[in-house]
């Protein structure tokens, strides 16, 4: 062992450029919602591994199903043997999915599960090309980052993959013209045809959105919107993708983000909160979009792995047992409103937004221009986990606190992350007048 920290060690050694600094916090213990660190302390996480643990922390239920699995075998390729918990698992996908969805390929990520449903898409309509939303985000591969609406995660990612127009993202707060639901809906939905008649050659294979959008700043789309599109996308034999990477196993309130709308996607891609934090992700789709990859076409070698595999069913399990999609409604409509009323007195706080425990809080420097107050974003992270609350930060302007905590959150817990983030509001505001102030003079 070297004498050096684990902080060192991460300067020295790890590749990370996801955020200018990694947290300081070195994590040895987690549970349910919260974190324990090297020294001791112990934080509520409200951010969930970017919301990944939505059953909470090493759920008892999804370690044991993991454990038993490891002890019969890790790995044997699920795509050359028939493996017990990949069938049981691909079984229970179809049955809790919406409408036809009925064949999954499974892989490990949700970039990976992304650029399978894109090559399914192409396989089964024979076209090539796709449409997706501005400030969305889809993953960091080469095929994904091109299919992601936001420069900041796309820097320096170019020249990207041709066949990918963007239509605008059904972003009410920033909508051109102030507007109700109803027209963000409708006007969003034309946008997405009038971009397939003018930035495509009519060589749509599908069109791909997230049903809430979670990196680009929890945008959640007018209910009506996806309907819209539904009917747009039928008349040319266009695919849905559903992205519910960031949106599934009830994140929103409900299992799938997609049952919101009542909108059935022709294919739906989960990863993240599928198996409570081991690496899976699935592609389920109507079985003739799924059979349309040929024998040879597609694999991954530790795609489908039978320790995640067994995990999921068990995270499967927990969910409807502890019926965390519902709970996931109750608190987050309660924090909302929670929320809403503690930071009405902050003048950078443009909206506050949100599905479920999916929580959105963004900030502006000015609420006429609304322009995105990065830096108080970037404070009150830090201040929260000053605090002991761990948040993220997202939006195309860095500018929007991410409230993602797992669904197993206790109530006191959910109650201190919002007393804490309004506090910390509260604490980097006044701090960042006081500095323009001290500017001016
Ligand atoms: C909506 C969405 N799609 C795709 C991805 C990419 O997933 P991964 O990081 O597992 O490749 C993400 C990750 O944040 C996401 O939020």
């Amino acid at each position: 062992m070297s004498d050096r920290t684990v902080e060192e060690r991460y300067r020295e050694f790890v590749a990370t450029s996801f955020v200018e600094r990694v947290e300081p916090v070195v994590p040895v213990w987690a549970r349910g919602a919260r974190v324990r660190g090297e020294d001791g302390r112990e934080y509520v996480d409200a951010f969930s591994g970017i919301s990944v643990v939505n059953a909470g922390h090493a759920h008892p239920r999804v370690v044991e199903a993991a454990r038993r699995q490891m002890e019969a075998y890790l790995h044997v390729q699920s795509y050359t043997y028939h493996v017990p918990v990949v069938a049981e698992l691909a079984e229970r996908l179809a049955q809790v999915t919406p409408g036809r969805l009925r064949k999954t390929f499974f892989g490990n990520g949700g970039a990976e599960g992304i650029e399978t449903a894109l090559r399914m898409a192409k396989a089964y309509t024979g076209r090539h090309e796709f449409v997706s939303l501005t400030h969305s985000f889809h993953g960091r591969s080469l095929a994904t980052l091109s299919l992601t609406g936001n420069s900041l995660r796309r820097r320096r990612g170019g020249p990207f993959m041709p066949g990918v127009a963007f239509a605008p993202a059904p972003y009410a707060y920033r909508w051109p013209h102030p507007a109700t639901p109803e027209e963000v809906a409708r006007e969003a939905a034309a946008a997405v045809e009038e971009t397939i008649r003018t930035q495509t050659s009519d060589d749509v294979a599908a069109f791909i959105a997230e049903p809430v959008m979670g990196e680009g700043g929890i945008i959640v789309p007018p209910t009506a919107y996806l309907r819209y599109v539904r009917e747009i996308l039928d008349r040319r034999g266009i695919l849905f993708i559903a992205d519910e990477v960031q949106t599934g196993f009830g994140r929103t309130g409900r299992l799938f983000a997609v049952e919101h709308s009542g909108v059935e996607p022709d294919i739906l891609v989960m990863a993240k909160g599928i198996a409570d934090g081991l690496p899976l992700s699935a592609v389920i789709a109507r079985p003739e979009i799924a059979d349309a990859l040929k024998p040879g076409e597609h694999l991954s070698t530790f795609g489908g792995n039978p320790v995640s595999c067994a995990a999921a069913l068990a995270n499967l399990e927990v969910m409807e047992e502890e019926g965390l999609p519902a709970r996931a409604a109750a608190l987050g409509e309660r924090a909302i409103g929670r929320l809403r009323d503690a930071l009405a007195g902050c003048e950078t706080v443009g909206e506050v937004r949100g599905l479920g425990l999916m929580i959105g809080v963004e900030l502006v420097e000015d609420r006429e221009t609304k322009a995105p107050a990065r830096a108080i974003a970037r404070a009150v992270r830090e201040r929260s986990r000053e605090r002991g609350v761990l948040i993220g930060v997202g939006g195309m302007g860095g500018n929007v606190l991410r409230i993602q905590p797992p669904l197993v959150i206790e109530e006191a817990d959910l109650e201190r992350v919002v007393a804490t983030v309004a506090e910390a509001v509260a604490e980097a505001e006044s701090q960042a007048r006081a500095h323009s102030a001290a500017g001016a003079r």
